[in-house]
């Protein structure tokens, strides 16, 4: 099979229009926006205009913008810096959380603030009802991600969000595998309070972030230094790098409705495809709604270290649910919260889907999968 590159959730390549943008930006703002002398303010005026376009993207005020070093960053910044500043409050996450958040969670109960995990349900979607006696907790910050980046489900943060905000509960989204590809705004009756986004899941550099940070919240930075970031996020700033994340955005906006139900189309076909050729093969979260750019599917009889190799052999690049640690498989955490037993599944593997993606790409995936999978269990019966 022709190289195919079908795992744009872990990450996605640098758009043409943002590496134009930056090297702009590099050769020539290279002044560091904190200097007074004229490089000093070109430099300053770039990153503020880059601040104030991704801040109407979402609906903020472009003082509500911290621009971070990668999602995961914003998410420590979000979850470790509300536990910092509510000392001894309680943390609350869900079971299926990126581990920016579940490790970031684990490390804030370290220095004292109880963890609760939110449950989710066999279809990976969190279970709304286990927020509420939680809230009486006065929790320092509750933080559910908007889409599962292993299986693709969306989770209900409307509702999540408007059951903190009537506790007057700090509520945080990591949304960064739904920026840009799904509507998202801070502004319409999503009364969230941070919001993690990550340039390089849509097309923007790698290491570059930014976090919402809704006026009125008290947050603790965890970087210290000159004050950057109006003392959010010391160090001096990535001015290309905002304005790569500025620009990636705008153009995945621009082209959404274009592209969200030509993805959409895309998975429809990968899914129905594999469907049909693997009978037994199950879909996860396939009775919650899930981004038209995810699908995660379980092979049951399959040798999960064989498949990944295998995959690759073929020129498949996809993503594994499962790791393999001395010869033993450990499930995901998210398959595991969903309780789908490893055992009797199968691995698992992730199909992610981008602005590149072909119909001749998922062909020929349909094509190939099912005879690898074929050959896979027969080796397996030896
Ligand atoms: C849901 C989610 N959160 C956080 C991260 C981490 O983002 P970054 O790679 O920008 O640090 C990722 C990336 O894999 C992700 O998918």
């Amino acid at each position: 099979m022709e190289p195919t590159y079908l795992d744009y959730a872990a990450t996605t390549p640098l758009r043409r229009e943002v590496r134009e943008a930056m090297s702009r930006v590099q050769a020539e703002r290279f002044g560091n926006p904190s200097s007074l002398h004229r490089w000093g303010r070109e430099a300053r005026a770039t990153l503020e205009d880059a601040r104030a376009r991704l801040a109407s993207l979402l609906g903020a005020s472009p003082a509500e913008i911290v621009f971070t070093r990668g999602g995961t960053e914003a998410d420590n910044l979000a979850v470790m810096g509300r536990a910092r500043a509510a000392r001894g409050a309680a943390v609350v996450c869900s079971a299926i959380e990126h581990r920016a958040v579940l490790a970031t969670a684990r490390a804030a109960e370290l220095e004292g603030a109880p963890l609760h995990i939110l449950p989710v349900s066999r279809d990976g979607v969190v279970e709304i009802d286990a927020l509420s006696p939680l809230l009486g907790l006065r929790p320092a910050v509750v933080s559910v991600m908007w889409v599962n980046n292993e299986i693709g489900t969306i989770q209900p943060i409307p509702e999540l969000a408007a059951l903190c905000s009537a506790a007057g509960v700090v509520f945080h989204s990591d949304a960064i595998q739904a920026f840009g590809k799904l509507p998202i705004r801070v502004d319409e009756g999503v009364p969230l309070s941070l919001l993690s986004i990550s340039a390089h899941k849509i097309g923007g550099p790698k290491g570059v972030g930014a976090l919402f940070v809704r006026k009125g919240t008290d947050l603790a930075p965890l970087i210290h230094g000159g004050g950057h970031e109006r003392g959010m996020r010391a160090g001096t700033e990535d001015v290309a790098g905002a304005v790569g994340l500025a620009v990636a955005a705008e153009l995945w906006i621009r082209d959404r409705e274009v592209e969200s139900p030509r993805l959409a189309a895309l998975m429809r076909r990968l899914e129905e495809g594999l469907r049909e050729q693997i009978p037994d093969l199950s879909v996860n979260g396939a009775e919650a709604p899930r981004a038209p750019y995810i699908l995660s599917v379980s092979l049951p009889g399959v040798n999960s270290e064989m498949l990944l190799p295998a995959l690759d052999m073929e020129g498949l690049a996809v993503s594994s649910g499962s790791a393999c640690s001395s010869g033993t498989v450990t499930p995901s955490h998210v398959l595991t919260a969903m309780g789908v037993p490893a055992e009797i599944s199968g691995p698992s593997i992730r199909f992610s889907l981008g602005r590149e993606t072909t119909a001749a790409e998922i062909d020929r995936v349909v094509a190939t999968l099912p005879t690898l999978v074929e050959r896979m269990r027969a080796l397996a019966a030896l």
